[in-house]
């Protein structure tokens, strides 16, 4: 079984400290690993290639990622709460919710930190709003964000004011949202009974995270590693599922495609198409930075001179 370098590793390392997570990573100073070079250009062409045939309006150049939210925030990222159940939740439970929410993501913001002009030190997460069934649901403090019960999503769920999405709003006008721009949230973490069940699932884009109720309950609760957790925050990063059918797809313009060098199981690749790996490798951190560098300059959040080619033209029957 392949052992991430992270859990193993502690030479030539930085010592970051993120929110809670205390964690290593590689200097934010060292150039992109040899073997890796011409992997992480073809990781970004052949997502973009990908996102562009499998959800062309969450494309990745054109959607809102979380790379886009912690800068419209400046280190911040708003967040609603969500929970499609009627047990009950107490305020020490908020606490915790946050807390692990923090830390997981605190795995890939600390490979950020320090590299190629990423302004934040810290990425703050900071709750705007719960959204349950009913307001008996909440108990304890209700002081310091919104609670919703009067808005569902299409299947019913509950959610927090549409008008007050960011996005929905990728214009900055919060003028509909009753809180206005103070209150708008980058992206929804629904802990969800109703659709999961007793399952150990999840789901995610740049709008926000679906994760089962179960899985917070048998896992997250314990305020350790959970490895779901950490494989759907990647999807609000952009990254897809790198899938392996056996076959060795050469071209980037494949669907199934696995990055060269990459390692045989990682965050985005499980091998048994659960989500079973706690960390964020090094191959993946290295990604991580690899996009913040394109994404920086293609927002232009940081002006220099380098430039990128285009991703290669794909065959349109490519699959
Ligand atoms: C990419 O996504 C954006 C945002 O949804 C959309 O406006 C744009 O048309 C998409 N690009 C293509 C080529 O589909
Ligand atoms: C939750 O409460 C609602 C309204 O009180 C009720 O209709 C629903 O059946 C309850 N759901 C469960 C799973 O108990
Ligand atoms: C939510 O809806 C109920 C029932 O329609 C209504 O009585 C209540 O005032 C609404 N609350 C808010 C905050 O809009
Ligand atoms: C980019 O190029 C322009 C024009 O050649 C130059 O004036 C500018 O200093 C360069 N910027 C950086 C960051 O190298």
């Amino acid at each position: 079984m392949f052992v991430s370098p992270l859990s193993v590793c502690i030479f030539g390392a930085a010592f970051l400290t993120l929110g809670n997570c205390r964690c290593q990573t590689d200097s934010p100073d060292a150039p992109i690993p040899e073997q890796w070079k011409q992997t992480l250009p073809q990781a970004w062409d052949n997502t973009v290639i990908r996102s562009l045939r499998e959800s062309p309006t969450r494309n990745l150049t054109g959607y809102a990622w979380t790379l886009d939210q912690v800068m419209d925030g400046k280190g911040t990222i708003n967040v609603c709460m969500r929970w499609d159940s009627n047990e009950t939740v107490t305020e020490t439970m908020r606490e915790q919710i946050l807390a692990e929410y923090t830390k997981i993501y605190g795995y890939w913001f600390q490979w950020l930190s320090g590299y190629d002009n990423f302004p934040f030190s810290q990425v703050n997460f900071n709750v705007v709003g719960w959204a349950v069934r009913d307001q008996n649901i909440l108990q304890g403090s209700l002081s310091s964000f919104d609670t919703y019960t009067n808005f569902s999503d299409e299947s019913g769920f509950p959610t927090c004011n549409p008008a007050c999405a960011y996005h929905n709003n990728l214009d900055g006008d919060y003028s509909e949202c009753p809180g206005g721009p103070e209150q708008r949230y980058h992206q929804f973490f629904f802990l969800d009974q109703g659709f999961w069940g007793d399952h150990n699932m999840g789901a995610a884009s740049g709008d926000g995270i679906d994760v089962s109720l179960y899985g917070w309950k048998t896992v997250g609760s314990k305020m350790d590693d959970w490895p779901i957790l950490v494989h759907e925050m990647g999807h609000t990063f952009g990254f897809l599922d790198y899938l392996d059918d056996g076959t060795t797809n050469p071209s980037v313009c494949d669907n199934v495609w696995i990055p060269p060098n990459s390692p045989s199981e990682f965050v985005m690749k499980p091998s048994d198409y659960g989500a079973h790996v706690p960390k964020v490798t090094e191959f993946e951190g290295w990604l991580l930075r690899y996009f913040w560098s394109r994404f920086s300059r293609l927002r232009g959040w940081q002006n220099t001179n380098t430039t990128y080619p285009p991703p290669p033209e794909c065959p349109s029957d490519s699959s």
